[in-house]
């Protein structure tokens, strides 16, 4: 067995403190230090906290033994963000809203999207002309809400989408001091950051709310993701409440928007650092597209510049973390965990792990051969998580990450600044602390 048992040596008493503040590189410590399943000896509240970076392990707690599991207290946190929503649900509610949502993200229902993501993109191309020296993370969220809003609602929110993105600047605030803070500040307790967030949450939800009221007295079906929720019906017939609906539709705007918005920021910064890797793929785009907008039959044929968004999910996976609570007691590699217990694992220190990837530090969109493909465990690369509880959004984000990306490289060569490379934050995903600024080059036919 290549894994050292939970039971033996381990980290010392500040490991949740260094956990905390050094999400990504404590993890590959300990690891190194004492193995690939380890007990911290202090968890959250009393439970234990084990941190697993065992492919085989995982695939217990995600696919074979995940009835005994459930998410984790840390995304229990954001329930007052994201309500019953299918992100942070259990059991039977969240059961029921997989079921009714899982038709309007098969891959066939997404692919409906792309022409507007094109025209999204090329109303990017026209923001980025006017902004040589751009804060490519701002860009691409704005892009990146666009696309969710008018994916979620077609394009009849006209100056709501504004209101909406603000809204949720201030809720990714909140949500961030939630993960950050050692306990969550109570209710009652007067808080800046949770005033200013009940006044954003109270916004978007007013919107919402707004959106669908129009939808039921306009009586008739759309074909956008709101609709397709409105419209889903389980076996029994039921339908979705509009509360629940609600929920569903924060949860895509947030669960959505942020990650591809920072997969399409690192995979540009990644270019701007290697330029010979950037024009492979420029021309590739080239060679396939010419100067015509990208259609879904094209996507396949850009089999480089897709390794090239592969490499950036290893490297720097927008969702760096994830967690699962054990729901009973139970056991794990030969451990028994209580029911309670907290298990942490990092796809940011299993992609970098030298066991699965040669050179792992290094980007190498070459390295995904089919070999790399059928020789990875399920577990040592799962950018989008696992078994039940997979991203919903993969086919979605994958779509909108290959347009995006061929889009922008047939117009423009983005090159890194002279700035010190940027400090990764980890929230519930994985950003850049700071703005990060590229030089945008007009490239000509
Ligand atoms: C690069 C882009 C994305 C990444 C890296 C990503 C990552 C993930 C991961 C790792 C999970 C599973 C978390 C866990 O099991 O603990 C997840 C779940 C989820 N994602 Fe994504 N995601 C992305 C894009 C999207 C998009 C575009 C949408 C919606 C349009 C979306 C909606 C969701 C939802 C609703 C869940 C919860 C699914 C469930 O619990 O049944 N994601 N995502």
């Amino acid at each position: 067995m290549f894994f050292k048992q939970a039971g033996g040596s381990g980290p010392g008493f500040t490991s949740v403190v260094r956990m905390r503040r050094d999400p990504l590189g404590y993890p590959i410590e300990v690891t190194r230090q004492y193995g690939n399943f380890v007990k911290f000896p202090v968890g959250y509240g009393g439970q234990p906290i084990y941190l697993v970076q065992d492919p085989e392990l995982l695939e217990r707690v995600f696919v074979s033994d995940r009835d005994k599991y459930m998410k984790d207290v840390m995304i229990r946190r954001l329930t007052g963000v994201f309500g019953n929503g299918i992100l942070v649900s259990d059991g039977d509610t969240w059961k029921k809203s997989r079921r009714l949502m899982a038709p309007a993200f098969h891959r066939r229902a997404i692919e409906s999207y792309a022409d507007s993501m094109v025209r999204a993109t090329e109303r990017s191309v026209e923001r980025l002309r006017e902004q040589p020296l751009c804060a490519i993370n701002r860009e691409m969220m704005r892009l990146a809400l666009d696309i969710a809003l008018e994916s979620l609602f077609g394009s009849e929110l006209g100056n709501r989408a504004e209101v909406i993105g603000e809204a949720l600047d201030e809720v990714l605030v909140y949500v961030d001091h939630q993960l950050h803070s050692l306990v969550p500040v109570p209710r009652w307790l007067p808080h800046r950051a949770r005033s200013r967030y009940d006044r954003a949450n109270a916004r978007i939800r007013s919107i919402v709310e707004e959106i669908i009221a129009e939808r039921h007295a306009a009586d008739e079906q759309r074909s956008d993701l709101l609709g397709m929720l409105l419209a889903a019906r389980d076996e029994d017939g039921s339908a979705m409440d509009d509360r629940q609906v609600a929920d569903e539709v924060v949860t895509l705007l947030l669960a959505g928007h942020e990650t591809t918005a920072l997969w399409m920021t690192w995979t540009l910064y990644e270019l701007g650092q290697h330029p010979a890797v950037q024009s492979i793929a420029r021309q590739e785009v080239r060679s396939v597209l010419g100067d015509r907008a990208p259609t879904v039959a094209d996507l396949p044929e850009l089999s480089y510049m897709t390794n090239v968004l592969e490499e950036s999910l290893r490297l720097r996976p927008p969702a760096a973390i994830t967690g699962r609570e054990a729901a009973v007691d139970t056991e794990l590699g030969g451990e028994r965990i209580g029911a309670g217990a907290q298990i942490i694992t990092s796809m940011y220190a299993m992609h970098r792990d030298p066991r699965f990837f040669d050179h792992p530090h290094v980007f190498d969109p070459t390295r995904w051969t089919p070999e790399l493909r059928k020789s990875l465990p399920r577990f040592a690369f799962f950018p989008f998580g696992g078994g039940n509880r997979r991203c919903i959004g993969e086919a979605f984000a994958r779509l909108e990450a290959r347009i995006l990306l061929a889009v922008l490289l047939q117009n423009f060569e983005f090159v890194a600044t002279a700035d010190a490379p940027p400090v990764p934050h980890v929230s519930i995903t994985m950003r850049p602390r700071d703005d990060l600024f590229m030089r945008v080059r007009e490239v000509n036919g």
